[in-house]
C-alpha cells in the first residue's frame, strides 16, 4: 500500500494537484485527522510494509450521519476528490460515499486475498503469496525428514486464491478452499494413493474460510479415518500481511496509483483501477462490489493433476 501511496502523492504533484492523506481510511476523514503529502513525505516508503497512512475497519462509516460529517470535512477542506486504496470493505465505502454526495472517489485494490474483482492482481497478493511460499518450503523440510503430513492454515476470508496459488507453488498433494466441497474422505483417498505413489510426507493448504471448519478440526477429523501419518497442523496467521512488498507489487500499486490519479483528472469517478492483462481497466465501483475474483477453474484443475 506505500508503494501505492507514494505513486498517488507524486503522480499527483506532477499534475499540479494538491494531495492529502488521511489517518486510518474513512475513519481519518471522521476525525479529521490529515496531513499533507509532499515530494519528500513519501520517501523511502516503497520498500515498507503495512501503510504509513494507517488502516483502520471503520464501523462509523456505516452510518450515514456519519458518513455526512466526513463529507462536511472534506468540503471545508476543500479537496476534491478521494482516491480509496483498499480491499472489499473500503471500495463499498467508497462506492456508497461517492453515491450519497456525488463525491468524486477511484479505488485502487489491495487486499493479500486477491478477492477483487476488476483486476488480476490486487496490490498485497504477490507479497503474501511469496510468503507463504517461503514458509511452506521450510516446513516441507521437517515434513520430509520426519515423514509427517502438515496442515498450513493460510488466510483468505471468502476466497481460496491465496491457498490455490500457494498450493501450485509448494507442490502440496491438496487444497481445501471456500469454493470448493470438501469431504475427509476425498482427502483421506489422496493421501492413501499418495503412499501408494511411494510418497512419504504430504502437505495439505487449508484457506482459513473453508466451509468444512479449522485446519485443528480437519486434521482431528482426518485422524479418525486415516492415520497412517504423523499429523502436525500449522497456521501461518498474520506474517502473511507483513514484511517488504515484492517488485511485482511495488510495479502493481505504481501503476494502479497513477491510474487512479488520471482517471480523476479525466473526471471519471466511481471507478477502480485495476490491472487486467497488464493493461489498465476501469471497472465501476458498484460491479467491483457485487462480484469476486474468483478462483480461476484451469488452475485448480491443474493443481489436481499435478499435485500427487
Ligand atoms: O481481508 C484480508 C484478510 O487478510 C483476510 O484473509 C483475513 O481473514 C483478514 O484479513 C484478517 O483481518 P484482521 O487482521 O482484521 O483479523
Amino acid at each position: 500500500m506505500n508503494a501505492a501511496i507514494r505513486s498517488v502523492v507524486r503522480s499527483s504533484i506532477y499534475y499540479n494537484v494538491e494531495c492529502y492523506g488521511f489517518f486510518r481510511g474513512f475513519q481519518g476523514i471522521i476525525e479529521n485527522d490529515y496531513r499533507k503529502l509532499e515530494m519528500r513525505s513519501v520517501s523511502k516508503i516503497l520498500g515498507l510494509g503495512g501503510t504509513k497512512l494507517k488502516t483502520a475497519r471503520s464501523m462509523d462509516f456505516h452510518d450515514p450521519k456519519i458518513r455526512e460529517i466526513a463529507y462536511q470535512n472534506l468540503k471545508n477542506l476543500e479537496i476534491d476528490a478521494l482516491v480509496v486504496i483498499g480491499g472489499n470493505g473500503s471500495l463499498t465505502g467508497a462506492n456508497v460515499f461517492s453515491k450519497q454526495f456525488d463525491f468524486p472517489c477511484v479505488g485502487v485494490p489491495a487486499s493479500i486475498d486477491n478477492d477483487i474483482y476488476g483486476t488480476d492482481n490486487s496490490i498485497g497478493f504477490h507479497t503474501a503469496l511469496q510468503t507463504i511460499v517461503e514458509t511452506i518450503d521450510k516446513i516441507r523440510d521437517t515434513a520430509r525428514s520426519h515423514n509427517r503430513l502438515f496442515f498450513v492454515e493460510v488466510m483468505g476470508r471468502d476466497n481460496g486464491n491465496l491457498a490455490l496459488h500457494s498450493s501450485l507453488a509448494t507442490g502440496a498433494c491438496y487444497v481445501i478452499i471456500p469454493e470448493k466441497e470438501f469431504q475427509i474422505s476425498d482427502l483421506a483417498d489422496r493421501l492413501k494413493e499418495g503412499k501408494v505413489l511411494k510418497k512419504t510426507s504430504s502437505i495439505v493448504i487449508v484457506a482459513e474460510g473453508n466451509t468444512y471448519g479449522p485446519s485443528y478440526k480437519i486434521a482431528d477429523d482426518l485422524i479418525k479415518v486415516y492415520s497412517d501419518y504423523e499429523t502436525k497442523v500449522s497456521i501461518l496467521g498474520h506474517l502473511q500481511r507483513g514484511g517488504s512488498p515484492t517488485a511485482e507489487d511495488r510495479i502493481i500499486a505504481s501503476r494502479l496509483g497513477n491510474a487512479a490519479v488520471k482517471t480523476l483528472l479525466e473526471s471519471k469517478s466511481n471507478h477502480m483501477v485495476g490491472l487486467i492483462k497488464n493493461e489498465i481497466v476501469l471497472t465501476p465501483l458498484q460491479k467491483v462490489v457485487e462480484n469476486n475474483n474468483n478462483i480461476n477453474e484451469d488452475l485448480y484443475k491443474l493443481n489436481e493433476i499435478i499435485s500427487r
